[in-house]
């Protein structure tokens, strides 16, 4: 069989390349660039030593940005209002690319490294199911042996490749968030250890001046960083730095799978957690207290639908087309200011803002007359106090 492979580099799909190779496939690897640097370097050179024909590297870091994270932001997208979905987002994109090379290639079969206790295999064959009809073969070897780190570590030693199989955590990285799974991080008692971080400081040894970013949004989408324009891979990548560097963007939650599994995760997410609060402030700003409280149910969903894998459901169309429709006024500046992991919003700032420094005064401008609040007063208050004494709690 002609099998295209989804191909980290990591421990899992090396084993794969190499069992599907021993089994006398032919083996096209892909490997698709969503903002993993670290774990980019080399992919290649090891598909061709483990006897992948043919490897693609396919650079999607700005499609990333700009159709998945523009939209993560708009929608103020956090499962279970801590995880920003990074993982969850980059799936869909990765089996979108791979989909279109097993075409390219006339593969008679895909195959990924997801196991059967994660989201990511609902993830990946929801969309290739998408792509590549219902009966296209998939191959899971991982899900279909059961294979362990161990085993997987045992296939590579055969071929001579030693893939880090001492590191401890299972680790998913691309530009939006850095997952860390695995090791003592199972244990939802203890503490993560230190070491398990690499895009954040501690808070402790963070700098002791404060950082103040101002970040400019047009329609939605974070567009400036101090007064400076640039695409938004750069932005990300940029606030990765700036605000990991004071020690803000960890997340350590009980996230509950599609699976029916509670598990312990901890997540690295400057910019995304950064650009999240000051856009749900900039939308303070300016919607409508209807609108803002609508914008919850669309934005939950939302994170709903992508963290559980149906990428491809025809409501995810239909809310973005609603949540772009409000985004349409989330124009301004936002000013935070992170102070060794904390970070705050300080400041914001919008063309489309209905905030009016003069009628909240209480001083000058518009005041409403005392016959005009008691009016207001007892008409607002009516359902309430007429309920309560039909309920014969007051007189
Ligand atoms: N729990 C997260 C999710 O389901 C992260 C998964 C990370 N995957 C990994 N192979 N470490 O989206």
């Amino acid at each position: 069989m002609r099998v295209v492979l989804a191909y980290s580099g990591g421990l899992d799909t090396s084993a794969i390349l190499a069992l599907l190779r021993e089994q006398g496939h032919e083996v096209i690897t892909v490997t698709v660039a969503v903002g993993q640097e670290e774990e980019l370097r080399g992919v290649e050179e090891k598909a061709y030593r483990l006897g992948a024909s043919k490897h693609y590297t396919i650079n999607a870091v700005d499609e990333f940005a700009d159709r998945y994270i523009a939209m993560a932001v708009k929608a103020n997208a956090l499962y279970e209002d801590r995880y920003p979905l990074g993982t969850a987002l980059a799936r869909p994109l990765i089996a979108e690319k791979v989909a279109e090379v097993a075409k390219r290639e006339g593969a008679d079969a895909v195959a990924h490294g997801c196991t059967a206790k994660g989201n990511d295999q609902v993830r990946f064959d929801t969309v290739l199911k998408y792509y590549l009809g219902d009966d296209f073969k998939i191959i899971a070897p991982v899900r279909e042996l059961r294979l362990t780190r161990a085993e997987a570590a045992k296939i590579l030693a055969r071929h001579g490749i030693d893939v880090g199989v001492h590191k401890k955590y299972s680790i998913d990285e691309n530009l939006w968030t850095r997952s860390i799974e695995g090791g003592e991080i199972d244990d939802p008692l203890a503490e993560p250890p230190e070491e398990a971080f690499a895009w954040t400081v501690a808070p402790e040894k963070a700098p002791d001046e404060p950082l103040y970013l101002e970040i400019g949004f047009e329609r939605g989408v974070p567009v400036s960083v101090n007064g400076e324009r640039m695409k938004l891979s750069k932005l990300v990548s940029l606030l990765n730095s700036l605000v990991g560097g004071h020690g803000f963007g960890r997340v350590d939650h009980i996230e509950n799978r599609v699976v029916g599994l509670k598990s312990r995760e901890v997540y690295e997410a400057p910019a995304a957690l950064t650009l999240i609060e000051a856009h749900r402030d900039l939308e303070k700003m300016v919607y409508t207290p209807h609108e803002l409280r609508f914008k919850k149910l669309l934005d939950g969903y939302w994170s709903d639908l992508v963290y559980q894998g149906l990428w491809v459901e025809p409501l995810r169309v239909t809310l973005e087309k609603a949540i772009d429709e409000l985004n349409r006024w989330v124009t301004g500046t936002v000013r935070v200011k992170v102070y060794k992991g904390s970070l705050r919003v300080v400041g914001r700032w919008s063309p489309y803002s209905s905030y009016s420094r003069e009628a909240i005064d209480y001083n000058e401008g518009w005041y409403p007359s005392d016959e005009e609040a008691r009016g207001f007063i007892t008409i607002w208050s009516m359902h309430s106090l007429a309920a309560a004494k039909a309920r014969g709690l007051r007189g």
